[in-house]
């Protein structure tokens, strides 16, 4: 009986030892799951059927005339898709679509699409006249990296659109083509560029526009002197646009965005400028842009986002900004500003961003501001002139209110994060994990064997 138990123990010792020798593979976790998922193969649903749409329509006739598919799409908008690349063994009704490129109605019999999204083909896909066509019903049409050549767009289509998004796709865009798109609601074009006479042939056209981008495209030309009025967003930026801002923009009592950076823009910013009582963020950053900022700026109510940076603005900068309630941003840099900058530390704390550099007359009380702030410009003296050219390193980017408390916190708390999140400790936890569960099993099964064995 003694001999027999021994015998058994060194067995079991042997065998703890050959698991235990095996045990370091386990700690790499090979958990591969099906190794290239089809894109058509959504995880949440095995190819649902057709019936089931989130919409209202209740169960429908199977539409019998499609081979290929079972869908409740109009045969012929499922056909266009086809020939456009998109995957359409999953219905492109059902929603979440594929890359969320398509939206449908819920028309009847069929379903017609609403929205439609390209993005990445193929440049050599060829978008033919008869798929425009049957994709007459769409309001939504967008292009994100698709350099296709220019397509042409039928009236039908045309008087339904109402969003249109062309970024880094159709290799290039004219002013006439973007004019007749006059039912949109909301443009946005950027990053190809858009040859046109000037922003007028394409605004002076889209009278029901809401929303405009036309970023990027070296677009030239001067700013319209007639805007329409009800617009609330305005993104000209990176173009090559000249010429003076028009007063005739502050009449638009809804523009709540305006951005106008990295254009060739001259002159003044509009004295009236405190009329556009709904504006928010607005940039004239990197232009030839001169004369004061006009003291009406100040008045307005909302204003969060102020750059003004990269220009020749002069002048001393009005003391009513510190008033500012809203203001969150606010970039003044490298300008020809003079005299006492009028903030104190605590309006600047206030800010997420704030920058002065690259001003040469410009300077801080130092009895009001401490020298900490490192603003980029020179303290100033008894008569409110800097009293040394400011110091060269900051002067290009001082990246406001670094005060030193402010930056203890962050750097305590990103160490804090470092540490929680390093993986280091977790092999050793698991080589421990299995060896405490292997002895624990052994000895489960030793208890389990001497009862057997009596
Ligand atoms: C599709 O849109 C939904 C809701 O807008 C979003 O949650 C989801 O991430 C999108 N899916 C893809 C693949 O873009
Ligand atoms: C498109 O391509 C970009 C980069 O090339 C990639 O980041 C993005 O995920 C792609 N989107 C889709 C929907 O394929
Ligand atoms: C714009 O839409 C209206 C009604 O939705 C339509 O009557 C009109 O023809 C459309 N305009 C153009 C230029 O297609
Ligand atoms: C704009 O013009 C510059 C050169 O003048 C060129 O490098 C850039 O690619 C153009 N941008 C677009 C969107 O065509
Ligand atoms: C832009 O259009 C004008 C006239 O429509 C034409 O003369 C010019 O060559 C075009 N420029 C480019 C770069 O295509
Ligand atoms: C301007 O917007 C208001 C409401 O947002 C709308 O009722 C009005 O018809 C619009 N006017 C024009 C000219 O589009
Ligand atoms: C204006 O557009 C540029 C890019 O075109 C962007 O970097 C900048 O943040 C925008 N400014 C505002 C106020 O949104
Ligand atoms: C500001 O610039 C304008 C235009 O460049 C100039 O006429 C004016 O004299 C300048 N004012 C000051 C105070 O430098
Ligand atoms: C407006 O500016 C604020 C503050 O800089 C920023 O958080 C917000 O995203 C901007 N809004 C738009 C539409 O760019
Ligand atoms: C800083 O300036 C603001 C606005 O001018 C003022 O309300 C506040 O009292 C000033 N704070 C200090 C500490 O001087
Ligand atoms: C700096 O601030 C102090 C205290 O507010 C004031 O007495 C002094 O005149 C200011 N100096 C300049 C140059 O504005």
């Amino acid at each position: 009986m003694e001999l027999k138990l021994s015998f058994l123990l060194i067995l079991l010792l042997l065998s703890f030892i050959f698991s235990s020798s095996l045990s370091p593979p386990p700690s790499t976790p090979h958990i591969s799951p099906t190794k290239s998922p089809s894109p058509l193969s959504s995880p949440a649903k095995p190819l649902p059927p057709v019936t089931k749409s989130p919409s209202t329509s209740p169960s429908l006739p199977t539409p019998s005339k499609s081979p290929q598919t079972q869908s409740t799409l109009d045969p012929k908008q499922l056909t266009a898709l086809q020939s456009l690349g998109i995957p359409t063994l999953k219905d492109p009704c059902t929603q979440p679509s594929f890359h969320n490129a398509t939206i449908c109605d819920s028309s009847k019999p069929f379903r017609h699409l609403v929205s439609l999204r390209l993005i990445n083909c193929s440049n050599d896909i060829e978008i033919s006249n008869t798929a425009l066509k049957s994709l007459y019903t769409l309001q939504d049409l967008q292009f994100l990296n698709c350099p296709i050549p220019p397509v042409h767009l039928p009236s039908e289509l045309i008087a339904n659109l109402r969003t249109f998004t062309c970024i880094k796709s159709l290799k290039k865009l004219t002013g006439v083509w973007l004019g007749r798109l006059h039912n949109l609601t909301d443009l946005t074009v950027s990053n190809v560029p858009v040859n046109a006479s000037g922003p007028l042939i394409i605004l002076g056209n889209l009278k029901k526009l809401r929303s405009v981008t036309i970023s990027n495209t070296n677009l030239t030309g001067h700013l319209p002197k007639k805007w329409i009025s009800n617009i609330t967003y305005i993104d000209l930026s990176g173009n090559k646009i000249k010429g003076r801002v028009p007063s005739s923009l502050t009449l638009l009592e809804n523009l709540e965005y305006l951005n106008l950076s990295s254009n060739s823009l001259l002159g003044e910013i509009p004295d009236t400028f405190g009329d556009l009582l709904s504006l928010q963020n607005v940039s004239f950053a990197s232009n030839s842009m001169s004369g004061p900022v006009p003291d009406s700026l100040s008045e307005i109510p909302g204003l969060v986002h102020l750059d003004l940076s990269s220009n020749q603005f002069n002048g001393t900068i009005p003391k009513l900004i510190s008033k500012m309630k809203s203001l969150k941003y606010l970039n003044l840099a490298n300008n020809n500003f003079h005299g006492v900058m009028p903030f104190n530390g605590s309006f600047i704390k206030r800010l997420t961003v704030f920058k002065v550099g690259g001003n040469d007359n410009l300077c801080y009380n130092h009895s009001t501001i401490s020298s900490k702030l490192k603003l980029g410009i020179a303290p100033c003296d008894k008569y409110g002139l800097p009293v040394s050219p400011p110091p060269e390193k900051d002067s290009d980017d001082a990246d406001g209110p670094s005060s030193d408390d402010s930056d203890d916190d962050t750097s305590d708390d990103s160490t804090h994060k470092a540490e929680s999140g390093h993986g280091g400790p977790n092999k050793v936890v698991l080589g421990v994990a299995i060896g405490l569960s292997s002895i624990v099993f052994l000895i489960v099964f030793l208890v389990l064997l001497s009862r057997w064995c009596k």
